[in-house]
């Protein structure tokens, strides 16, 4: 730029100069481009040599070194300011601009980065955010003094810096949002994670604890694993435990139920398809192998897949491609295999129903859910555990007393842990002051339907005498050891026969010798 412009050159120069500067703070979101790019146009366009722009950084108070401008690179991240300090801390304390003729006579120039030129003036503005509060700080040195223009030069500076700052405070907003985003998403991982730990399992069996020791072996393999098991035995439980365990567990576990729809529509539910690839198919779609690609894909309902369909699945779990519905193209996966039944496999490929070729694929390692009536000593920790599930649900406290699992304990549950689940939440509503007792359970329909499995449960040994047990839980105890003779249950609670009946009456305990 010629020496000695004259005022209406100067603001011409600078209207292309601030031209130049928007340009540059829309294209990029890379907080230290922008304003190295600022610098350079202002440089370029503004003859503002040598600048420097320094930013708060809110945790420490201090300035920042956020870009630097020389033509030679600078060490520029070691220096920082606090407020107050040096002639860039002043700036930031004060919220003033400072304009100097000749940067070697200002006192408070200390020269921490080298970059400035001691003949040439110095310009420094600070950066405001919406309140005024000053954020940061824009220096440069213009190439000359001797025009008489460096307060109008000054102005030029402070609107580059009221760009800037909209963009600080845009980046610093996208920076919070972005941190936040990320707390919650792994604030959710750990809830996710420790919602499907070994802790949401329970059983102490000798047979659930072969299946925890196979689980715990299996989950950090990407080997296919076949759960087997009855209806409601924690199939899917287990299924959600092996991925969340896994080296997959941050990657996406894609469920489906290949029992839940036709044949042709789980073909594209589970591969995906192309745009028009059949009516309806309005786009293109991803498909469950695509979506769970990295992650796990838990096939529910195997054994109720057609042989068509086997064949595809079969050819995705050897190779590890496949093609969308109605697409040429060959995609390649990366999927693990949970694969759930509760069918009799080895009879339906007897009967040719199932592949021979897919069932010894699948069945690599398979895990056998134990039904609940070969575990009935896990029913009282399950049923406490569904309990305390249930009453975080219903947002209140519940809770299920002796007399009402040493019911659940004797019946069959052919319906195994759902079938209990759903008893005690009919129970837990049924029950007004949030205590399951023999009476709501009795209400809920089970002892309609009992089927006894053969295990009676000992009542617990309460010290019938204790005054702090629950006076008619020791009645009903009493009256269970005694066969539901009061006589004798009368003695044990060392009470009269008179006493009992009156407390049988008033306590509304039905007499029932279940
Ligand atoms: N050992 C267990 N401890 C705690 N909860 C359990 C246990 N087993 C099963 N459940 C619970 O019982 C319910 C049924 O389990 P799940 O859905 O895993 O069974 P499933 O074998 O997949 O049944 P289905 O074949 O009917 O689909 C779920 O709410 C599950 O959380
Ligand atoms: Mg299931």
């Amino acid at each position: 730029m010629p020496l000695g412009i004259s005022r209406s050159s100067l603001i011409e120069t600078e209207l292309k100069a601030m031209y130049q500067v928007s340009h540059v703070l829309s294209c990029s979101l890379d907080p230290g481009e922008i304003l190295r790019g600022v610098l350079q146009e202002l440089h370029e366009h503004a003859g503002m040599e040598r600048g420097m722009v320094s930013l708060l950084d809110p945790g420490s108070g201090e300035l920042s070194i956020g870009a630097v401008h020389t033509g030679d690179p600078v060490r520029a991240a070691a220096v920082r300011y606090r407020a107050g300090e040096g002639i860039t801390g002043a700036i930031l304390k004060m919220g003033k601009t400072v304009v100097v003729e000749r940067i070697a006579d200002e006192p408070r120039f200390l020269d921490r980065l080298g970059i400035y030129d001691a003949a040439l003036p110095f310009i420094g503005v600070p950066i405001r955010v919406g309140d005024g509060t000053p954020v940061g700080v824009l220096a440069a040195q213009p190439h000359t003094g001797n025009d008489g223009l460096l307060s109008e030069r000054a102005q030029f500076m402070e609107m580059v810096a009221n760009l800037i700052a909209q963009n600080v405070r845009l980046s610093w907003q996208v920076e919070r949002e972005h941190r936040a985003l990320t707390d919650e998403r792994d604030r959710l991982r750990r809830e996710v994670r420790g919602n499907h730990g070994f802790d949401s399992i329970v059983g102490r069996a000798p047979v659930m604890r072969r299946v925890f020791e196979q689980v715990r072996r299996v989950a950090k393999w990407n080997t296919t694993v076949l759960l087997r098991g009855e209806s409601g035995t924690g199939k899917e439980l287990i299924a959600n435990t092996i991925h969340y365990n896994s080296l997959r567990a941050k990657r996406s576990f894609i469920k489906l139920n290949c029992a839940a729809l036709p044949d042709n529509l789980l073909e594209s539910e589970l591969f995906g398809h192309e745009k028009g690839a059949f009516t309806g198919a309005i786009s293109q779609r991803k498909g469950r192998f695509g979506q769970a690609d990295g992650g796990s894909l838990f096939l529910d309902e195997i054994g109720e897949t057609s042989p068509r369909f086997q064949a595809k699945l079969l050819r995705v779990l050897q190779e590890g491609e496949f093609e969308r519905v109605g697409g040429a193209k060959t995609l390649k996966t990366d999927v693990r295999i949970i694969a759930a039944t509760n069918c009799d496999l080895e009879a339906a490929v007897e009967a040719g129903d199932f592949r021979e070729d897919l069932y010894y694929r699948l069945n690599v390692m398979p895990i056998f859910m134990p039904p609940l009536r070969k575990r009935t000593e896990d029913i009282p920790d399950i049923a406490r555990f569904l309990v305390a599930k249930i009453a975080k649900q219903q947002g209140r406290p519940l809770k299920i007393v002796d007399s009402a699992i040493r019911i659940l304990v004797r019946h069959a549950w052919p319906g195994n842990v759902r079938e209990l689940e759903n008893l005690l939440e009919r129970a837990a509503i049924m029950s007004a002051e949030g205590v399951i007792d023999r009476d709501v359970i009795a209400l809920s329909g089970l002892e309609d339907k009992i089927a006894p499995n053969g295990f009676t449960a000992q009542p617990a040994m309460l010290d019938l005498q204790n005054p702090d047990v629950d006076e008619r839980e020791r009645i009903i105890s009493a009256l269970e050891q005694a066969g539901w003779v009061q006589a004798k249950a009368a003695r044990l609670l060392a009470m009269t026969p008179r006493q009992i009946s009156y407390r049988i009456k008033t306590m509304k305990i039905k007499i029932r010798r279940i």
